[in-house]
């Protein structure tokens, strides 16, 4: 009797153990490729003037997402795809977490690669961290990596790879929990595009893969190697120039990844999910013609992200779609690619059918962002059509024409940055029409929302300073361990 049961238990077993194995071989490899700061007229698909060849093939070959939306800076956007739940929901709504700040989402949140781990995939990142990392538990191999090769901050020297903050500075480089201190005068894109070809040519083709690469292109510092400055020489303002060096340089670095994965034999199974984190910064150069504004903004220019999905398993591809999705929808639209379903209560939707077949988004509305700390009291929804931004709005306001002449880019508009504006997104993209004079009702209805939203509004993370946090007290290194 006790063995006829034991028998059946690993009859069970064996059967348990074989369902996920064979369906793992059909699980799709998912590379999530971010941009940082790429601006909405930096891309080819957008702006002829802009030579990103690859990422033009791929956006053509599968679908442009035309109404994608991010936060206005790197930090909300982040939490966003890592958590699938709206910055004002986590705490990290208000600007970007500084190295010295000791600033991390909060433990109870569960990372995308958390969950992927248990759906079967190896889990790596490349690049750009900048959601915390002063204690150990903050960072990205104790938060789902399975590796990690990058930076903790929103920005550095792509060169040197050095972070300085006030009178403090040091290293921000790391594979895994080392500090990287031989890497000296290496551009940051070229390493981060080899370290992502090492883990695609080390990695079984037969078990599924999540490479997360949010690149370091193309925030500033404006740094590149000359060569892809030497593309745009008929471009004469010199900060444009570079910038649009950097914006190739991505274009390459994406190339030789799925180069990569062309010759290891998963590029057929791969679903490629490309965004820029928000919109192109104007004073770095970044440009956003014809939308209004740009990063650190509410305005179209800061919040409507260049994005693409690419893959043999999309149904419906080349062509533009305009269906409703926003940052936090990444989460539970991978988990979904990845044969998992999302908690209940997330913020994000699963997009998968959009994405792949063209579908209704099952999105209607979002929340641009809630923020109560002064002096950037503001908020901002989607319902709709129509768009309410109340409070700051962020700067710089106005429309930017590309920088590519002699010159540095003027404020075109001398509009306040604190009102109340309401648009209707279908006939005026790009917000130059203020109709909350002209339709109170609807004006009305939309604050009432607005002020739904704002009573789930969770306090701002904004910690003072930790000098503990100086990289002299870690080996030159910014490091984990002072909080
Ligand atoms: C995490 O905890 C915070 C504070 O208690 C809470 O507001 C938030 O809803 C929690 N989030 C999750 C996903 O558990
Ligand atoms: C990198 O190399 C340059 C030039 O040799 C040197 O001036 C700089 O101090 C080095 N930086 C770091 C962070 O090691
Ligand atoms: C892409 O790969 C080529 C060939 O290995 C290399 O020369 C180039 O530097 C790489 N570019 C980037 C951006 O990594
Ligand atoms: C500047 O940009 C405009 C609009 O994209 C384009 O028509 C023009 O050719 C560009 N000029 C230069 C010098 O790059
Ligand atoms: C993309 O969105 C813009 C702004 O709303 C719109 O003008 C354009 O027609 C859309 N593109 C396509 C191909 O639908």
């Amino acid at each position: 009797m006790k063995q006829v049961k034991l028998l059946q238990n690993v009859l069970l077993l064996s059967l348990f153990l074989a369902v996920p194995g064979s369906n793992e071989a059909a699980k799709p490899h998912i590379v999530f490729i971010v941009a940082d700061d790429l601006g909405w007229n930096d891309v080819g698909w957008h702006n002829p003037d802009v030579k990103t060849p690859v990422l033009d093939q791929l956006a053509h070959e599968g679908v442009i997402l035309n109404q994608s939306y991010v936060n206005y800076v790197c930090t909300p956007s982040r939490t966003s795809f890592m958590t699938g739940y709206f910055p004002y929901h986590v705490g990290s709504q208000h600007l970007v977490f500084r190295p010295d700040q000791p600033s991390a989402i909060p433990s109870n949140f569960t990372f995308l690669p958390e969950k992927l781990k248990e759906l079967g995939y190896a889990t790596h990142m490349v690049g750009k961290w900048h959601l915390g990392f002063c204690n150990w538990k903050f960072t990205p191999t104790y938060r789902g990596f399975d590796s990690y090769y990058g930076y903790y901050s929103g920005a550095e020297d792509y060169y040197t790879h050095y972070r300085s903050i006030g009178s403090e500075g040091g290293i921000d480089l790391h594979d895994n929990k080392d500090a990287v201190t031989n890497q000296n005068g290496t551009y940051s894109t070229y390493l981060f595009a080899q370290r992502a070809a090492d883990i695609v040519n080390q990695h079984d083709p037969n078990s599924p893969l999540f490479l997360y690469l949010p690149f370091q292109n193309v925030h500033a510092p404006l740094q590149v190697p000359k060569r892809f400055e030497d593309m745009y020489a008929n471009v004469e303002d010199e900060n444009r120039r570079k910038y649009l060096g950097m914006v190739s340089a991505l274009d390459e670095a994406v190339g030789n990844v799925t180069m990569v994965m062309q010759k290891r034999g998963l590029w057929d199974n791969t679903l490629v999910i490309f965004s820029t984190d928000n919109g192109g910064m104007i004073i770095r150069s970044g440009n956003n013609y014809p939308l209004r504004g740009g990063k650190t903004t509410l305005w179209e220019g800061g919040t409507r992200g260049v994005a693409f999905a690419h893959g043999k398993m999309l149904q419906k591809t080349g062509y533009t779609n305009n269906e409703m999705i926003h940052a936090v929808d990444w989460f539970p639209t991978i988990l979904a690619a990845a044969g998992g379903t999302a908690d209940p209560g997330m913020d994000g939707l699963s997009q998968l059918d959009t994405i792949i077949s063209g579908h209704p988004s099952p999105r209607t509305e979002f929340v641009y962002n809630v923020d109560d700390v002064f002096p950037t009291v503001q908020g901002a929804i989607r319902v709709g059509d129509y768009k309410l931004i109340e409070g700051f709005a962020g700067i710089p306001d106005g429309w930017y024409p590309p920088p590519n002449m002699t010159g540095s880019p003027e404020p075109n508009s001398m509009n306040p940055i604190i009102g109340t504006w309401l648009f209707n997104l279908k006939d005026d993209p790009t917000e130059h029409h203020n109709l909350a004079d002209t339709m109170p009702d609807k004006l009305k209805e939309m604050q009432a929302k607005l002020e739904e939203y704002r009573k789930t509004l969770v306090p701002a993370i904004n910690p003072k300073a930790d000098p503990k946090s100086d990289p002299q007290n870690w080996g030159g290194a910014w490091s984990p361990g002072w909080c």
